[in-house]
């Protein structure tokens, strides 16, 4: 089996989403099925697993088949149908959640995907090759402020104008990742926001991670478990917040008496860092930051 992706902070995933080894477990992120491997080694003959990725080639080439594994081609935003909709019913069935944020090192190392600025392709950088808007779709036809919009929110850039400007001014020339990589000529760091924000709006992942968590809350069962990894701020505060207070505002709610109405145990909410060790095996390691809250 050749595996396209090192699985990050692999031990404490497994070390503090499992607690129970006949429980119902989700993947909701399956790459190349590092996560899912090891679940499936730590869970019994009773337990299941259950996967999503949106990637066909994700699936299609790292499909683990025993019983114990139901894979789905899909988008995580739609994970509370799906598991209705499945012939167990498993909607608050579930003992543990995870999900590993953003491309597979198979997507980025694959050239004709677009995503990465050190190979010379179409700017694709779609995740779900069924869906039509790819990263060129955006920058030949977006209006000034929906640029601006993008590279604001996703980029973080505090002068999206500039960039907006340029791509509009040159947009009938940008057709490939070296095409803009010439276009700004700046250094890694700015090209990595660039490239960022045009892959966060080419898959919705903001909108999808927000729908993502708040089903993930009402599927989890009493005392279930939710771990995500993320790769950068945006992803990060979101997921801080939801897990602070239980929606995605991010807004504490109290009941008559003051209690915290988060349905999330402050206590077990942990944020946990890859060691130095796993940065130095894996360099996609270093922007990680893993959090993990459990249901009350
Ligand atoms: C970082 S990789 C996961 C790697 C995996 N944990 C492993 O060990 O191989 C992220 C994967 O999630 C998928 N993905 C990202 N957003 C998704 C979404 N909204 N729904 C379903 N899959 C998604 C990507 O296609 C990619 O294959």
């Amino acid at each position: 089996m050749k595996y396209f992706h090192k699985p990050v902070l692999l031990s404490e995933v497994i070390e503090h989403l499992i607690y129970d080894i006949h429980g119902i477990y989700v993947d909701s992120t399956f790459g190349s099925g590092g996560h899912a491997r090891s679940i499936l080694k730590k869970i019994s003959n009773k337990g299941k697993l259950i996967a999503f990725d949106q990637d066909q080639f994700s699936i299609i080439k790292n499909k683990i088949c025993e019983k114990r594994i139901i894979l789905f081609n899909a988008n995580f935003r739609k994970i509370k149908k799906i598991l209705k909709d499945s012939k167990n019913n498993l909607l608050n069935n579930v003992s543990g959640i995870m999900a590993d944020l953003g491309v597979s090192s198979y997507q980025i190392d694959t050239p004709q995907r677009g995503f990465s600025i050190r190979f010379n392709n179409i700017l694709d950088m779609r995740m779900d090759l069924s869906k039509t808007k790819s990263a060129l779709n955006i920058l030949k036809t977006y209006s000034f402020e929906e640029l601006n919009n993008i590279f604001y929110k996703y980029g973080e850039f505090k002068n999206p104008q500039i960039i907006s400007r340029k791509i509009l001014l040159n947009r009938k020339f940008i057709n490939t990742t070296f095409d803009l990589v010439k276009l700004f000529n700046k250094n890694i760091k700015f090209l990595s926001r660039l490239f960022q924000a045009l892959r966060i709006e080419v898959n919705d992942e903001i909108n999808a991670l927000k729908k993502f968590l708040k089903q993930a809350r009402n599927i989890l069962k009493q005392g279930g478990r939710l771990a995500i990894i993320s790769y950068h701020s945006l992803e990060d505060r979101l997921v801080k917040n939801f897990f602070k207070t239980g929606n995605i505002h991010g807004i504490l709610r109290y009941d008559k008496k003051g209690n915290n109405l988060s349905p999330f145990h402050k206590r077990y909410t942990k944020r946990i860092f890859p060691t130095k060790q796993e940065i130095y095996t894996n360099n996609r390691a270093k922007s990680a930051i893993l959090r993990i809250t459990q249901k009350i």
